[in-house]
């Protein structure tokens, strides 16, 4: 018998109980799934999630892997104290989700749709150019990042994407390195980040590279607050240098009341929702990996500790 120990807060386990044990039956394995861990030692596994009951992963001494329901995994992923290897989320449904939400932003940019909803009884006619004149930047190009920019290749938009190591997509221009972002940034209309929080990340839009935006260009940020230089970014909004910003990840969760983020006129906030990991298409991802585990396959998704994602 499988011990699993759901340890991503008593608050998920409504949502999570029944998908899961259906999954467990599902791939036929016998296993115990509790919210209490009883004798840590006869933990086979545990399920995570930011916010959850533990932080102190040292008395599992026998825990196989660590299974993260969120696909960030900066929150986990520095705790000295865990040396079982880590899965982060992949889940075909969080996916599906922030592609809708990156794909309906960009429109909403796009089409200039803020015009029209706020501007009720002028008719004035401005034409939006179409898709393929306006280049789209994604920056990242992981599970997220590289569905996000298919699905914008696919209504035409011409997609510059940037990662850390080199990449070749059909039809999309990719980039990498500092001179990378630095074309990806120039060359891009509206930029889309989906990069994980890292040390390598954390303040990566600065007031320099902020400066090697077009003027007026549109930031779209799913990814990770920390992505951004809060007051770089507030200076180019207020001078107009960057159009508009909408953003759904923040230094703080939730963003503070008195953040000036909430009442400036070119800013979006949306509170963390771009994407949610989906119980019942992540339950089925989550048992995979238990069933590859007792079967002593690679694990899938394994979170790399030296590069932090
Ligand atoms: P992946 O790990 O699949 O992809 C990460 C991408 O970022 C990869 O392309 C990687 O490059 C690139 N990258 C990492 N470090 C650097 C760097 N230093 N320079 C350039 N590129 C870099 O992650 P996902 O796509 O699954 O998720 C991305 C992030 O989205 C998550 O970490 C999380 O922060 C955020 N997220 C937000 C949600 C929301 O609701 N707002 C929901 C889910 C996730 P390479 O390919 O070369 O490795
Ligand atoms: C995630 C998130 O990382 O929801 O899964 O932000």
């Amino acid at each position: 018998m499988v011990r699993v120990f759901f340890a991503a807060g008593a608050q998920h386990w409504p949502e999570y109980e029944a998908p899961l044990r259906s999954a467990l039956d599902a791939a036929g394995i016998a296993a115990e799934l509790v919210l209490e861990p009883g004798d840590p030692a006869a933990v086979d596994y545990i399920i995570f999630a930011p916010g959850g009951v533990i932080s102190d992963f040292a008395p599992f001494v026998n825990c196989k892997a660590v299974l993260n329901l969120w696909a960030g995994v900066e929150r986990i992923v520095g705790n000295a104290t865990l040396t079982q290897p880590l899965c982060r989320m992949v889940d075909p449904g969080l996916t599906m989700g922030m592609v809708e939400y990156v794909v309906g932003n960009v429109l909403r940019h796009h089409l200039g749709l803020d015009r029209y909803i706020r501007g009720a009884g002028e008719w004035r006619q401005i034409v939006p150019p179409l898709a393929q004149e306006r280049a789209v930047a994604v920056l990242g190009l992981g599970e997220l990042g590289l569905a996000c920019a298919q699905a914008l290749r696919a209504l035409n938009f011409p997609v510059l994407g940037w990662s850390r190591t080199a990449k070749a997509v059909d039809g999309m221009q990719c980039f990498h390195g500092e001179d990378g972002l630095e074309a990806a940034l120039r060359g891009a209309d509206i930029v889309v980040t989906l990069l994980p929080r890292t040390p390598e990340t954390e303040g990566l839009l600065n007031a320099r590279r902020l400066g090697w935006m077009r003027p007026g260009a549109v930031i779209i940020n799913p990814g990770r607050g920390a992505l951004i230089k809060d007051d770089a970014l507030l200076a180019a909004l207020d001078s107009g240098a960057i159009g508009h910003a909408t953003l759904d990840v923040f230094r703080v969760e939730p963003l503070p009341m008195d953040h000036r983020y909430w009442s400036h006129p070119r800013v979006t906030v949306t509170p963390h929702i771009a994407a949610d990991t989906r119980a019942s298409s992540a339950s089925r991802v989550v048992v995979e990996n238990i069933r590859r585990g007792e079967a002593g396959l690679p694990l899938l998704h394994l979170v790399d500790r030296a590069r932090g994602y």
